[in-house]
């Protein structure tokens, strides 16, 4: 069986309760903790940046996998690598400077990601696929929590693993957006590695239970 991972994301969790809600992640089977990073440029929403992080990063020894949904995203990989990041996401459309992102990361010794908007093809990625370590697919338009998966995406998910297996490629797949227990089983089966959950895991009554379902579905 491939790798399973669930990544809660701290989007929906409670700020007022950051240290709790963290602790609670590190107490649970989710590998991942990820770290929803807006600019209210590329989304039209702000979340937070790197005080958060490091707040985060001290409450667990998680993997840290941070998600920018940020313009130029080269002019700040490296203080999110500097702030406990273990993997950078950076999405594909918000920069003229893949390679150099790809470089300032590997150069600081972080896993390196990708990310393709619902609407961007997977014929992006092709130029890049041999340099990087993941590919989160986007199932909602980003921006927000809580919103339903966009048909079609599981099918997206598919049609990566064959680029990346007949590539003989290890390239992780993470899907993010409209994820919860109902559909999780369906998204490893398609050949996703890890799952984003933010308001399935966030809003369920018993979260750690909810971390479990999910990776056993
Ligand atoms: C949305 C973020 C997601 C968000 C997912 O732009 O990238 O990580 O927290 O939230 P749910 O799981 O509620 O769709
Ligand atoms: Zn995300």
């Amino acid at each position: 069986m491939k790798t399973r991972i669930v990544a809660p994301s701290m989007l929906s969790a409670d700020f007022g309760n950051l240290e709790r809600d963290t602790k609670m992640i590190d107490r649970s089977a989710a590998e991942w903790v990820h770290i929803d990073v807006m600019d209210g440029v590329f989304v039209p929403n702000i979340s937070f940046g790197f005080p958060v992080l490091k707040a985060i990063t001290s409450a667990t020894n998680k993997f840290m996998d941070v998600h920018l949904m940020i313009v130029e995203p080269e002019k700040y990989v490296e203080r999110f690598a500097d702030a406990g990041a273990d993997l950078v996401t950076f999405h594909i459309e918000a920069t003229e400077c893949v390679d150099r992102c790809i470089e300032l990361l590997r150069a600081k010794g972080v896993k390196v990601g990708v990310s393709v908007k619902p609407k961007t093809p997977l014929s992006v990625l092709e130029p890049i696929l041999d340099k990087i370590d993941l590919v989160l697919i986007m199932s909602v338009e980003p921006g927000f929590g809580g919103q339903s998966f966009i048909e079609g995406s599981t099918e997206k998910v598919m049609a990566l693993r064959k680029m990346i297996e007949d590539r003989g490629l290890d390239v992780l797949i993470e899907i993010d957006g409209g994820v919860s227990r109902h559909n999780a089983h369906e998204l490893y089966e398609a050949g996703c590695n890890a799952l984003v959950a933010g308001s399935a895991v966030f809003c369920a009554p018993d979260p750690e239970a909810e971390i479990v379902a999910i990776l056993n579905a």
